[in-house]
């Protein structure tokens, strides 16, 4: 059987409606950090990052030629406070959501983390790329452990407690 293909494609400004509705969702409001949820305060964070304004790099995840979600990488080497350990130049992290709960837990996620990682690593000075769960988000942690990332250690953010998960490019 045909596999449904990943595509992702950098985020336009005519899909911030939908991306206000996917984050107005209650799987999403527990998990993704948002002040407020108006297209009016979506436009004003991520437009930015659609513009290259801002460190993220944000895109649309579509599967079988529909969007499924979001994925977006920065430098973490740039926004030192977050990491305790003072990443290096070539030390990528992500961010990724499903828009809709139905499409959760059908291996959509680590799927397409693991294709946009690959092309992540296509550039050959990125080292390392990490993610940065809730301890208590077992889902989301499970899937990265899926895709190959491993845990470091608890590190508190500017956002509170996260698990450092690491996945290095000579391990992939
Ligand atoms: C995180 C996310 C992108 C992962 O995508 P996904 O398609 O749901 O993940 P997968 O199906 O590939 O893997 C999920 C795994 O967690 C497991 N899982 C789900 N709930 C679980 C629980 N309560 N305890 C243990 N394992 C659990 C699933 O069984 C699956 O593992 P398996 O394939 O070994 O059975 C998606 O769940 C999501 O968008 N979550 C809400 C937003 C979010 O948390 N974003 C990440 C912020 S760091």
């Amino acid at each position: 059987m045909k596999t449904a293909p990943i595509e992702f494609k950098p985020l336009s400004e005519t899909d911030l409606p939908l991306l206000a509705d996917w984050l107005s969702r209650a799987h999403l409001q527990k998990w993704w950090r948002e002040d407020e949820i108006t297209i009016e305060r979506i436009r004003e964070k991520y437009l930015p990052r659609i513009f290259g304004e801002d460190d993220a790099r944000p895109f649309l995840v579509y599967l079988d030629y529909s969007p499924v979600g979001y994925i977006q990488y920065y430098h973490a080497w740039i926004n030192q406070d977050w990491w305790p350990d003072k990443p290096e130049k070539g030390v990528l992290g992500i961010d990724q959501f499903i828009g809709d709960k139905n499409n959760l837990d059908k291996g959509i996620g680590s799927r397409f983390i693991s294709e946009f990682v690959q092309r992540l690593f296509d550039d050959p000075e990125v080292t390392e790329i990490r993610v940065d769960p809730r301890p208590d988000n077992v889902r989301a942690i499970r899937c990265y452990e899926k895709v190959g990332f491993e845990k470091v250690n608890q590190i508190n953010t500017p956002d509170g407690l996260a698990i450092m998960m690491v996945l290095n490019r000579k391990t992939f």
